[in-house]
């Protein structure tokens, strides 16, 4: 437990921060680093926990991977020379190394057993299971393979034409990365569209790939190749201080190398819309993903509705859009957010649990949030939930209250940023 208390700011932020890598744009760098021949760079890879997690999994199976600060040197023979794992694989915290290990595991002429945390042991994989299954994985766990640990008997297996029944680019990329292994082509459709890291190194590797409106498909022709790969700054995590500038009195923040891809821009646009001063500055574009520097003010704002095929592009930070919204006059709405529901916690239960505890006007909704406005925050004990953007959206919040703010357990801000809070002091 590393119980954090934090003072209420009462001066303005300003200064510029370099933003830490993307955390799905990292884990895919090593995926595919890993599943190629040949050698991977990574240049700006983050190093938090839940990146860590996808690294070790691969030295389980005999790829050799340097990790020296945030550049990673991948050396893979390819995925025919993966080896079988001599020891069940910790996944630890992380949704996106599990669902997306699954995939590849699923088609491995080999025998696995993964496990995670307590939080990770309570969320679904049948989303991923049910459709490796259609394609002839063999997995097997508690409550007929929905909860981990899941042993994995690797098989033959072929693709499949499948409609995501869930908003989760998790699982959308689960079933391209078993199409990389199947016999025949795998087909996946997305109703709304998610995060599309997976097929941009698809690409970027030299998969055989194809996407046709909301359709991607994907076969196993062709051998990946290694490639270098700059990880763009996280705007999941430049969110936070997107949020701290825009709600700080008197603030200006510069947030530099912000992915922007548009499939994870929600955030810009609701801070746009809530009539937030936002600017975006040096804008261009690496292997298919954008960047550019983001610069934002302190500003009145006003309370919006958010629902939509806006969702997926801003899932991730909702805890601290609703910070914001507390911040705004008048009501925000937060709906189609069903999904915050079987994240690291439950995050709609969390998030008005915290911000209540701080003194905002927040409600629950089944799939999303109420938040009123403009309302002053009070200092307080809260609980992180072990859910390090949780406890980051708390820490944030401590900026603008009129007293201390104590979070339970602060550690878990490791997992996706691990230099929060001295990016946080350099602006403060
Ligand atoms: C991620 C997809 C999202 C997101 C998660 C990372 C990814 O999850 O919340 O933090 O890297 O594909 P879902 O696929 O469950 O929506």
């Amino acid at each position: 437990m590393s119980e954090c208390k934090l003072q209420p700011l009462n001066k303005p932020l300003s200064g510029e921060i370099l933003v830490p890598g993307d955390k799905s744009i990292s884990h895919r760098a090593v995926i595919f680093g890993s599943l190629a021949n040949g050698i991977t760079k990574i240049t700006h890879f983050l190093d938090g926990e839940d990146c860590m997690r996808t690294v070790d999994a691969f030295r389980e199976m005999g790829v050799y991977i340097d990790v020296q600060d945030t550049t990673l040197i991948i050396k893979s023979k390819g995925i025919t020379r993966l080896v079988e794992p001599s020891q069940p694989l910790d996944f630890g915290n992380s949704g996106t190394t599990t669902r997306l290990m699954l995939g590849i595991l699923a088609g491995l002429p080999f025998f696995t057993t993964i496990y995670g945390d307590a939080s990770l042991s309570k969320r679904p994989m049948d989303r991923v299971v049910n459709p490796l299954r259609q394609m002839g994985a063999i997995i097997d766990g508690r409550l007929n393979g929905n909860l981990l640990p899941l042993a994995i008997r690797g098989t033959t297996i072929k693709g499949i034409d499948y409609t995501l029944p869930v908003k989760s680019a998790q699982v959308k990329s689960a079933v391209l990365l078993a199409g990389l292994f199947a016999e025949g082509k795998t087909k996946v459709t997305e109703p709304i569209p998610t995060r599309n890291h997976t097929e941009n190194m698809l690409k970027a590797f030299g998969a055989d790939l194809t996407i046709d409106g909301n359709t991607i498909t994907v076969t196993n022709k062709s051998e990946l190749t290694g490639t270098d790969v700059h990880v763009p700054g996280d705007i999941s995590s430049a969110a936070f201080f997107l949020v701290a500038g825009a709600i700080v009195p008197g603030s200006e923040i510069l947030l530099k190398n912000v992915g922007l891809n548009p499939s994870r821009t929600g955030i810009i646009e609701v801070l746009n819309k809530m009539g937030a001063k936002i600017q975006i500055e040096a804008e261009h574009s690496v292997s298919g993903e954008a960047f550019g520097n983001v610069r934002i003010a302190h500003g009145s704002l006003k309370g919006i509705t958010i629902e939509g095929g806006i969702i997926p592009r801003l899932i991730d930070e909702i805890p601290v859009i609703a910070l914001l919204a507390t911040q705004a006059e008048g009501t925000t709405v937060i709906k189609n957010a069903e999904e915050l529901r079987v994240k690291e916690t439950d995050r709609i239960t969390a998030v008005v649990d915290v911000l209540t505890t701080l003194g905002a006007d927040i409600t629950a909704t089944e799939d999303g949030l109420i938040i009123k406005g403009k309302t002053s925050l009070n200092g307080g004990e809260i609980a992180s939930y072990d859910d390090h953007r949780i406890a980051m959206m708390g820490a944030i919040a401590s900026l603008i209250t009129d007293s201390e703010v104590t979070i339970d357990d602060a550690s878990c801000i490791a997992i996706s940023y691990p230099n929060f809070f001295n990016d946080l002091e350099s602006i403060s």
